[in-house]
């Protein structure tokens, strides 16, 4: 391949959205990537939260390979099978009524965003969101992303979000009232730095929206599909929510989200209501579903428990510039008491491992769930390198 020819073509024809790392990745497997030098780099970032099977895992390629001869894309205007058995799976793992599929984390927020605005018809105009949330890129979502960095340049923004500091009740009991439609909160927070939300707090959404008759919607986008080693992340509290928005690591790789109802919200959209081409085709439901069983099949949310459990004991051993480590399962975060973060990023490309940072103090790792004992001790061994090398430099 002709690595000079890509660049130049990402460089002069591709919108301009990202700030890329150097190499160019041609092939995964398992937890490896490779580049088109043929080197080979240990993946902790897995598509950010994505590829929960790693790469190119058998029972994905079988499905991948079925449904190509199968039946890829119908419309929603008729009636296959897939997302019918998708739907019936989530029923039973994450104890839903009912899903409406979308195509990523931000369209499956926009349904759920969509059934709290029609339930909360006409005097229900607020949803409260967190500070330093992340709940996607459209209009919809980005206007409960209570971050400027994402929101400034694009106001006004759809009204009536309304913004509480994380795991703050009082602030919360504050702002909830007759007014609110929902309040939307993601678990763990992943793009703000994985900050976790308190099991009080979390309790204390349920509590209030309950009292005030208003929705509680959990964003379960990176959280998700086993990441903490479980289903769900709330499910390890016992919440019932009306709303989860999914999407990451449900595909694994192949793009879908989905919005789960659980009670009487299930029951407010109706036909014409809400839609989406290309949400919950055969192919990508074929996958999901193959994505849940293989997690259940070779037991991941255990792996997920267990291997999150020494990344985050490994983590905290390394100490020196790590001040704190958080998170649950393969969902963790380790906090710098100095701004190399993405130094580290960027010197572990150079060493074989990929890394990432949320802001400048703060690495994450959401590594693939089949990350075995040996691959967690080696990341660790380089993390430890590189913060060494890093801290002395700096
Ligand atoms: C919690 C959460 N919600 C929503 C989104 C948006 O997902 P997508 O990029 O698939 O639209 C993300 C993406 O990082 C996320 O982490």
């Amino acid at each position: 391949m002709d690595a000079a020819l890509i660049r130049n073509l990402d460089a002069n024809y591709v919108l301009g959205t990202y700030r890329r790392q150097a190499p160019l990745f041609v092939r995964g497997e398992g937890v490896w990537m490779f580049d088109s030098d043929g080197n080979r780099y240990l993946d902790l970032l897995a598509g950010i939260a994505v590829d929960q099977l790693g790469h190119a895992h058998p029972a994905m390629i079988e499905t991948i390979e079925r449904q190509a001869r199968t039946l890829l894309h119908t419309s929603n205007i008729l009636l296959t099978a897939p997302q019918a058995q998708l739907a019936g799976k989530l029923h039973e793992v994450m104890g839903c009524d009912r899903s409406f599929f979308a195509n990523c984390g931000a369209t499956a927020i926009e349904a759920a965003l969509k059934i709290a605005k029609k339930r909360g018809q006409p005097d229900r105009t607020e949803i409260v969101c967190l500070e330093r949330s992340f709940h996607g890129r459209t209009l919809g979502a980005l206007s409960a992303t209570m971050q400027p960095k994402y929101q400034d340049q694009f106001r006004p923004l759809v009204p009536g979000f309304i913004k509480v500091p994380a795991n703050d009740e009082a602030a919360l009991d504050a702002a909830v009232s007759e007014r609110t439609a929902a309040v939307i909160v993601e678990p763990i927070q992943g793009e703000g730095g994985l900050t976790v939300i308190t099991e009080t707090f979390l309790r204390a959404v349920r509590a209030k929206t309950q009292d005030v008759g208003a929705l509680m919607i959990v964003d379960e986008v990176q959280t998700g599909v086993g990441r903490t080693g479980h289903w769900l992340a709330i499910q390890r509290f016992g919440i019932q929510p009306d709303i989860v928005a999914l999407a990451k690591g449900l595909g694994s790789g192949v793009p879908i989200g989905a919005c789960l109802t659980y009670g009487d919200a299930s029951h407010v959209l109706e036909p014409g209501d809400h839609g989406s081409t290309y949400g919950g085709n055969p192919f990508v439901c074929s996958v999901a579903l193959t994505v849940l069983k293989t997690i259940e099949r070779e037991g991941l949310m255990e792996n997920a428990r267990e291997r999150g459990r020494q990344l985050a004991d490994g983590l905290r051993r390394i100490g020196g510039p790590i001040v704190e480590v958080r998170g649950e399962g393969l969902m963790r975060g380790a906090v710098l008491d100095r701004p190399i973060a993405r130094d580290l990023v960027r010197w572990g490309m150079g060493k074989g491992i990929i890394l990432n940072a949320t802001d400048d103090n703060t690495l994450r790792f959401v590594p693939p769930l089949i990350i075995e004992a040996k691959h967690i001790d080696l990341a660790l061994d380089l993390i430890d390198t590189g913060l060494r090398e890093l801290a002395q430099a700096a």
